[in-house]
């Protein structure tokens, strides 16, 4: 293998910039060329490429987002669009890719595999809804981020004796949620992995409230069954059941952006000198995550099948916390 490619794509996640970095200086380290793809799959069908020295990404370890950009691209969900972008690919002498992203990331690297093109892949997402990695590059400082959020509502609803609905991020997948409302002290999480009953949740808020809690703290998955903005449309006329005056404070982006914390730039430099090393040894079709804390390699026909479910035992820690 003489050169390699690097692309990212989907929602950006803290930790991007560092996995870029480590594919780069891991190329140099082999005696490959690296090439940078601009805007994810979208650049590669456009050919947006642009060469990559150890230099190159001095100074990215600590930036948030992703110095080559990303893109969410539907012509690389149609054939043409795939052909194009190996097309590309061969054109300029490019051996093998590495891809960081989520879900739809790894599937888009399978199609190039079922091709004949070799990929390897990197898993990076805030949701952490990939199966094959325990976690995935991001999560850890959106968590984070999400924690800073809480606890700062935490001091205002007691002072007013209010409850907030904090939206956090997270697709169709409550990890997000569930991690936060633990480590956040949550009275509730409203995750989409279970149908959301607001009566139940109207309870288990008046209950709290005559339990001498001060404030109430939710944190509702911008997936489920009923968002925060649904929640609190339908808490309007129940008040006085709650116990509590409701906000809500939807985080949003706010998660995905800023610098990564230490974990995530751990993990997303030892993700990326594997997944180089692994290339250029010739394996491709897999994505590299860390599984029971070591680095794992995990066929992409399996991650792209296959859903990553929420530990069930979250929900009792979380039950029991919240008394
Ligand atoms: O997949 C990451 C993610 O941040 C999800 O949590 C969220 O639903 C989505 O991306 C938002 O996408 P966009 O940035 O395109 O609005």
């Amino acid at each position: 293998m003489k050169r390699i490619a690097v692309l990212t794509s989907g929602g950006d996640a803290p930790g991007m910039n560092a996995a870029i970095r480590a594919v780069v200086r891991t190329g140099v380290a082999e005696g490959v060329g690296v090439v940078g793809v601009r805007n994810g799959f979208a650049g590669l069908i456009a050919g947006d490429l642009v060469p990559l020295g150890a230099r190159a990404v001095g100074g990215i370890l600590q930036q948030g987002g992703t110095i080559l950009g990303s893109a969410r691209c539907d012509e690389f969900r149609t054939p043409e669009g795939r052909a194009g972008a190996i097309e590309i690919l061969r054109r300029n002498e490019v051996d093998g890719l590495v891809v960081i992203g989520g879900n739809g990331s790894q599937s888009g690297a399978l199609e190039l595999v079922k091709l004949g093109f070799p990929v390897v892949g990197i898993a990076s997402t805030i949701d952490n809804d990939l199966y094959g990695s325990d976690i995935t590059i991001g999560v850890d400082t959106a968590l984070n981020i999400a924690l800073e959020a809480i606890d700062r509502l935490k001091t205002t609803a007691s002072s007013h004796a209010r409850a907030f609905l904090v939206e956090v991020m997270g697709r169709d997948c409550g990890y997000l949620a569930m991690m936060a409302g633990i480590a956040g002290g949550a009275e509730s999480v409203v995750v989409p992995e279970v149908p959301v009953d607001p009566e139940e949740l109207a309870r288990d808020l008046g209950a709290s409230r005559e339990r001498g809690k001060k404030h109430a703290i939710i944190v509702v998955a911008e997936g489920a069954s009923y968002d925060a903005e649904g929640l609190a449309r339908y808490f309007k006329e129940h008040k006085k059941r709650l116990g509590f005056d409701l906000r809500v404070t939807i985080l949003g982006h706010v998660q995905r952006g800023g610098a990564p914390g230490a974990y995530d730039r751990l993990l997303a430099t030892r993700l990326g000198f594997a997944a180089v090393q692994r290339l250029t040894a010739g394996e491709s079709g897999i994505l590299m995550g860390l599984r029971d804390g070591k680095l794992a390699a995990t066929p992409l026909q399996e991650v792209a099948g296959s859903k990553k479910p929420l530990d069930p035992s979250l929900f009792e820690l979380a039950r029991v916390m919240a008394k």
